[in-house]
């Protein structure tokens, strides 16, 4: 169903351990190696029993936490309007980069002829060594391809350096171009409406018709110069273009090509870069009133990010409007507006929280058991309202739930975890229907039935989770899976696809649905 669409995050290797004692290796490996892609427009489900990781998933994609390891890479913006220093930095270090590639590889190619020697048991404790030497090998030519594609490849890597250097150089220009036109928009939408205040009141407006004509005329000055730029990059782009096809036809050229892509890799955006695109990327929480400041009036709490954004400047009249309209979409009165959060019940709270964090007009949204805390019958209201927003706003979701039954209502894919992994995903109706990794089936067997004829009992999970600082080898679940066998205590599962958009990681998928493919 997802493969047309486009993807907004693309999360891999994703992985966040929290120190214990980092001297000693201890860690609790919160997330421990996890890919997954969110597509534009979907609800993400994420599910799993408590501590499985979930909470820090999303708060590691939203760069709260700084990720151990892993790449998150957002395209909701394009690389040139954020104009991020890491591409600067990679863009005129080019050579050096090469350089530290071909060390990699080199490195790799020498200690995989060593494994390749050895004995299989020899292997086993070797593999490690080996992936991490992949895996280094492999971050070295993407952090630098993901950038600038199979140019790396090209013979005179000063000229490339010199023209990307360039390229960054417009994107910064209009990137601060647009920063400037922000700010005159504001003078300009500012002396618009005190001019019509006037004429509506009857007061002199010669002076105000002036100020607008020439916050006008910066607004078009300013219109004119992002233009210039864009035509000046359009340039330097062309001129990539030709060094493109001059490396394509190289004989050494391979699939780094492919690797070229146009997302911003999150976790090496500055705290600035990063603090800007936080208007893109919100977070809706689970207990609406600790997380609502209680000194602020709902009209406060709701205005703050417009402010802090540059939406709108303190005490302009209009961001009462705006702050007003938002409340309306979440279906909270207007007279709300100067009440504070303890006046409000649960559900209203939570509408609170929910307004804030779409106050900005946000492409992303991680919604953190935003409705576990609500009696069943508020939960529902709540999940209509978050449907009803992401269809009219085109948002994405990532929707974390302990609960299967509600993540099914909402989610347009379903993820499961167990322990830092992800160990099942698959479109929700999909997921229900055919479920593939033991784990999942047994969390499908606890939901209590709704049918009163049914006799089904729901079936309680048996075991205790393992600690994720001690995890068990192999396979996480085999402690407690009633399918494991041998090789669920030494191997761990490779994931895979084994249905269309169904990935699951499992020795031994449940039988009855793999015979039905
Ligand atoms: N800041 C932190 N420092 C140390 N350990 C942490 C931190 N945050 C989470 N953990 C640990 O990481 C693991 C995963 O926690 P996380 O909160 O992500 O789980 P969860 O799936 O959201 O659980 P729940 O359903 O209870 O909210 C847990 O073992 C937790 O104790
Ligand atoms: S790999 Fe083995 S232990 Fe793990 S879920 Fe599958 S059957 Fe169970
Ligand atoms: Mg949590």
């Amino acid at each position: 169903m997802a493969n047309d669409k486009k993807v907004l995050l693309q999360i891999s290797g994703l992985k966040q351990y929290f120190p214990i004692n980092a001297r000693k290796n201890i860690y609790v490996r919160a997330n421990d190696g996890i890919s997954i892609d969110i597509y534009e427009g979907e609800a993400f489900g994420l599910v799993g029993e408590s501590g499985c990781g979930k909470s820090t998933l999303g708060r590691s994609v939203l760069q709260l936490y700084k990720q151990t390891d892993g790449r998150t890479m957002y395209f909701g913006r394009s690389i040139d309007e954020v104009a991020p220093k890491y591409a600067y930095d990679t863009f005129r270090t080019l050579t050096k980069r090469r350089e530290l590639i071909k060390e990699k590889q080199a490195k790799y190619d020498e200690f995989k002829k060593e494994y390749d020697s050895k004995s299989e048991k020899e292997q086993y404790e070797l593999h490690s060594r080996l992936v991490q030497l992949r895996k280094e090998a492999n971050d070295a030519i993407l952090d630098v391809t993901t950038l600038i594609g199979g140019l790396i490849l090209h013979p005179d890597l000063s000229k490339v350096e010199a023209l990307f250097c360039e390229i960054y150089k417009y994107g910064k220009e209009l990137r601060r171009a647009m920063d400037l036109r922000e700010l005159a928009q504001l003078d300009t939408d500012d002396a618009a409406f005190a001019l019509k205040k006037a004429e509506e009141e009857g007061k002199a407006t010669e002076g105000l018709k002036a100020k607008l004509e020439k916050n006008k005329a910066k607004l078009w000055a300013i219109d004119n110069n992002i233009e210039a730029i864009k035509r000046k990059s359009a340039e330097t782009y062309k001129k990539s273009e030709a060094f493109r096809k001059e490396v394509e036809n190289l004989p050494e050229n391979h699939e780094d090509e492919e690797h070229h892509s146009d997302g911003i890799d999150l976790a090496r955006l500055t705290y600035n870069e990063m603090r800007k695109l936080r208007s893109d990327m919100q977070l809706i929480f689970q207990d609406p009133y600790s997380s609502l400041n209680p000194r602020m009036t709902v009209g406060q709490i709701i205005g703050e990010g417009m402010l802090a954004h540059n939406y709108f400047r303190k005490n302009d009249e209009r961001m009462q409007n705006e702050v007003i309209r938002v409340m309306e979409e979440c279906g909270l009165a207007p007279y709300f507006l100067h009440r504070y959060p303890h006046q409000f019940s649960g559900g209203q709270r939570q509408r609170i929280g929910i307004a804030r964090s779409l106050a900005l007009r946000p492409k992303f949204v991680v919604c953190d058991e935003a409705v576990s805390a609500l009696d069943v019958s508020i939960q529902a209201q709540i999940i209509n309202l978050l449907q009803e927003l992401k269809e009219k706003q085109h948002l994405t979701y990532l929707f974390i739930t302990h609960d299967l039954s509600v993540v099914k209502f909402i989610s347009d894919r379903i993820g499961v975890m167990y322990l830092g992994n992800m160990v099942e995903t698959a479109a929700s109706e999909e997921l229900f229907a055919h479920p593939l990794h033991p784990y999942t089936e047994a969390l499908i067997n606890a939901i209590p039935t709704t049918d009163p004829d049914s006799s089904k009992q729901p079936e309680v999970l048996e075991g205790d989770i393992p600690s994720p600082v001690n995890p068990p080898k192999g396979c996480k679940f085999h402690t407690r899976c009633k399918y494991c066998t041998e090789i669920c205590t030494k191997v761990t599962p490779e994931w895979e696809e084994v249905r269309p958009n169904h990935f699951v990681a499992c020795h031994h998928i449940l039988e009855q649905n793999k015979k039905e493919i």
